[in-house]
């Protein structure tokens, strides 16, 4: 069987970008929602950046996750070639750690939003991707009020938790 048409598009402007959005991917996948993960880069290939992000609707795409590190334009030029809600992953750095990435995805000027996870934070933005599906779609709702349910249980049943709490 073919496999199921991408419903997020998990992009980084570069290869070295991608184990932290592996992060993304793997909890996509472990929800079931199918997803693919390409290469655009905001300043190496802008002409395919436009492309990708202009065509991405019509492809079947309803979320993009994007990753860049450093002068990171390229959540922030996705969005300008889409109106697909776009989650920027700032990727950590070696000379900033990340901040500089930080602060270029979260500082959109007006008009066009970029929604902005933690530095180095892919999962949270899997997870946002998944909320937003998850309006439309009831039984990928129940799988993530699994999930959070699961999480809760875990700390509440994590014995090392009970020297905080009441
Ligand atoms: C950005 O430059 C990428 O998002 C990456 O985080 C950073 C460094 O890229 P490489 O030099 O590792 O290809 O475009």
């Amino acid at each position: 069987m073919a496999d199921p048409k991408p419903l997020v598009g998990v992009v980084g402007g570069s290869r070295s970008d991608f184990p932290v959005l592996e992060q993304a991917s793997a909890l996509l996948e472990m929800f079931e929602v199918p997803c693919e993960m390409r290469v655009v880069s905001a300043h190496r290939t802008p002409d395919h950046l436009a492309r990708y992000a202009g065509e991405a609707a019509g492809r079947g795409i309803r979320v993009i996750v994007a990753g860049a590190g450093g002068a990171a334009h390229l959540p922030g030029m996705i969005a300008a070639h889409t109106q697909l809600p776009v989650i920027g992953v700032p990727i950590p750095t070696q000379h900033l750690g990340g901040l500089d990435s930080l602060l270029s995805i979260v500082q959109m000027p007006r008009g066009i939003p970029v929604a902005t996870v933690a530095i180095g934070n892919a999962e949270n933005a899997a997870l946002l991707a998944i909320a937003i599906l998850a309006l439309s779609d009831p039984a990928l709702a129940d799988r993530l009020a699994a999930y959070r349910a699961a999480q809760t249980q875990a700390v509440m049943d994590d014995p090392s938790n009970r020297l905080i709490r009441d």
